[in-house]
């Protein structure tokens, strides 16, 4: 009988632990020139892009056109497809991969294409303070953005701008990169009025995989003050 199921996660996260970053790349230029990255996500069961999204009606009602939004890690453009369903069309893409991007740019739902790596380093192409919310919807994974992504997250993202991040629940737990470290951060960064997480939701799913978790937060500095991460040893940081 064919396998239905998109693919077991765990499997594939010890697969992408051992990838270099050239690897890493190809697999994802493969995995959206192949058609197989949107066949996943319809199989995996679960539209994490749009309860990510729906989301952000609570914070911006009005002037939908007005509100400035990036979509980080983009992938193939279903965040950006879900944001002009509730009428936000001023949304610009990142994503590392030249294939996963081709597709994004296609539908023309984007206003800007960012062809980057989102690491933490300070991308030259984006000013400080530019957007109203910040959407990462399964960039936070094994071998994906580092932890270190956040400063710049928080750079990008005006003062009151908002972060509204999708995850495993549990991926801290799970992948060494966020293990001790990420949620540390980001109680370090609440605790010095720079971040507020506004909201913390878990995203029931229907298989034996983890559930979703959705993450708001408002940002309140232009830049966290405080230093980045050492990158970790044998892990596939960018
Ligand atoms: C699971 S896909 C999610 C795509 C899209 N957000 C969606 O929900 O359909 C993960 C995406 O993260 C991108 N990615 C991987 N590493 C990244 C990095 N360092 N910075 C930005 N995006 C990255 C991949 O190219 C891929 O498109």
């Amino acid at each position: 009988m064919e396998n239905t199921k998109a693919f077991d996660i765990y499997k594939d996260f010890e697969k992408r632990k051992a990838m270099t970053k050239e690897e890493m790349l190809s697999k994802l230029n493969e995995w959206a020139k192949s058609g197989k990255y949107e066949k996943d996500m319809l199989v995996a069961n679960w539209k994490p892009q749009k309860t990510a999204c729906e989301v952000i009606t609570n914070y911006y009602n009005p002037d939908r056109d007005e509100i400035r939004i990036i979509d980080v890690a983009s992938g193939t453009g279903l965040v950006g497809m879900e944001l002009l369903k509730l009428g936000f069309r001023n949304v610009d893409a990142l994503d590392p991969s030249e294939e996963m991007m081709k597709v994004a740019k296609e539908r023309k739902i984007y206003q800007n294409h960012f062809t980057e790596y989102f690491d933490g380093t300070r991308l030259a192409c984006i000013e400080t303070d530019t957007y109203d919310a910040a959407f990462v919807v399964g960039g936070f994974s094994v071998g994906y953005m580092p932890t270190n992504a956040l400063f710049e997250l928080i750079r990008i993202a005006k003062i009151g701008g908002l972060l509204i991040l999708s995850v495993w629940e549990g991926f801290d737990e799970m992948i060494d990169e966020y293990r001790d470290r990420f949620f540390p951060l980001t109680q370090k960064m609440e605790k010095n009025g720079e971040l507020t997480l506004l909201r913390e939701d878990v995203i029931p799913k229907p298989d034996k995989e983890p559930n979703g978790l959705r993450l708001v937060y408002r940002v309140h500095v232009s830049e966290s003050s405080f230093s980045h991460l050492k990158a970790l040893q044998n892990c596939n940081e960018f």
